[in-house]
């Protein structure tokens, strides 16, 4: 099988991380990739967010599958540019993706599908986010209705900052806070069958014990050990089947890697705190390289219609932890260009890094995901936490207590 990859991101080297493993895959490429991708894949200048010029690539290189990791081009019509082409491609159509690309778009479809969620309002006037604001009272969570790279949600006890945060994003999804901790479930789907992945768990807030700003997470690990036996039945159950219909009834079928961002609430089980419309970053570091299957043939089966007939995933007996080293600065203003030493060999996911003639150099806020897989959670953890040990970058970032004995 020939197969794309559409991104520059960690997420994006674990996937062709985990598609070079598996022997059903004879030619990789990816675009425009990073320099880690660059060992395992033929790298290929393409603008992402251009459906026409990545349905062109795809079909130059006469793709058997395009992969499309991150969500900006997925809203942006990419998938449904390459199927146009007449090449499978894994990622939902702009309409689909939509339950990432709009708060309020996801809010209405889990209440039409009746999926367990935080009460919410849609608001577009400071009077109105006022009124909801006091409706739930603290913890208020403000949420910009449209993509914001993971830094759209403010959670605070402050009023004014809530009613700052309102302001400035025009319209948002005001709601309810849910407690709990949190759970990332991908469910791998060709709009009709369904095959989870394992729960893995991510670490939003850039500093130790939760606190800081949030950011696009700063490492994660699985499995959950901790996590209830029946959450991944009951979350298909309650979320993932009724979405999946709801969309489909629409007219705008959902194919792809559903996200499901939970709360596992003290009081009301699982509930949903977000829809993403891909595979998240960095929780994808740590979840492929426990998949037993091989990843090509499994998201062909989701892009191709054919889930239904693909086998059951099965997972290796082990843990994986990733940790992510932040660039200086990160996620206000990261600082970019600095020389980056030390991150060779195994288990260095490249996420914001390119090649100068200086060498390595960060290239964005997240830079290195240092990710280990051994047979128990403790070991895993002290392996990956010896791959940062070993990297030096200036004033860099990183949490000391990704998965931490809890
Ligand atoms: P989101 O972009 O929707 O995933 O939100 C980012 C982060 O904000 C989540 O991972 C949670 O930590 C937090 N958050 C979002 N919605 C809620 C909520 N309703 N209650 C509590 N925390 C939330
Ligand atoms: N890990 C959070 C996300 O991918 O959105």
């Amino acid at each position: 099988m020939r197969v794309l990859v559409i991104g520059t991101g960690g997420r994006e080297h674990a996937l062709v991380t985990a598609l070079a493993n598996d022997p059903a895959v004879a030619s990789l490429h990816a675009a425009p990739g990073n320099p880690g991708m660059a060992l395992l894949a033929e790298l290929h200048p393409v603008d992402p967010m251009d459906p026409a010029a990545v349905a062109a690539l795809a079909t130059t290189l006469q793709a058997d599958l395009v992969v499309v990791g991150p969500e900006a081009p997925l809203v942006a019509g990419v998938a449904d540019a390459v199927r146009a082409a007449g090449i499978s491609c894994f990622g939902p159509s702009g309409a689909a993706a939509q339950l990432e690309g709009s708060k309020a778009f996801a809010k209405d479809v889990m209440t039409a599908a009746g999926v367990p969620t935080a009460r919410a309002f849609t608001c577009t006037t400071p009077a109105e986010a006022a009124a909801a604001l006091d409706e739930f009272g603290a913890p208020y969570v403000v949420k910009n209705d449209s993509l914001a790279a993971g830094k759209g949600v403010v959670v605070t006890d402050d009023r004014d900052a809530a009613l700052a945060h309102a302001a400035e994003c025009g319209r948002v999804v005001i709601e309810e806070y849910l407690d709990g901790p949190e759970v990332s479930l991908f469910v791998v789907t060709d709009g009709k069958a369904a095959r989870p992945l394992l729960p893995a768990q991510d670490f939003k807030r850039l500093a130790d014990n939760d606190e800081g700003p949030n950011t696009g997470g700063m490492g994660a690990y699985a499995p959950l050990d901790w996590a209830p036996s029946d959450l991944t039945p009951t979350v298909l159950d309650q979320v993932v089947f009724p979405v999946l219909r709801e969309m489909t009834d629409r007219g705008t079928p959902f194919q792809g890697l559903l996200y499901v961002g939970l709360a596992l609430t003290s009081k009301g089980g699982p509930k949903v705190i977000e829809f993403n419309a891909r595979f998240g970053d960095p929780e994808t570091q740590v979840v492929l390289p426990l998949l037993e299957n091989g990843l090509a043939g499994l998201l062909l089966a989701a892009a191709n219609g054919t889930l239904d007939a693909h086998p059951e995933l099965t997972w290796r007996d082990a843990a994986a932890v990733t940790v992510v080293i932040a660039s200086d600065g990160y996620p206000a203003k990261p600082v970019a260009g600095d020389v980056i030493t030390g991150a060779d060999g195994p288990g260095y996911i490249h996420a914001g890094t390119k090649l100068t003639s200086e060498g390595l150099v960060s290239a964005g806020g997240r830079v290195l995901c240092c990710t280990a897989v051994a047979p128990s959670l403790p070991e895993a953890r002290d392996a990956a936490y010896a791959l940062v040990d070993k990297v030096s970058l200036r004033a860099s970032q990183h949490r000391t207590d990704i998965a931490r004995p809890r």
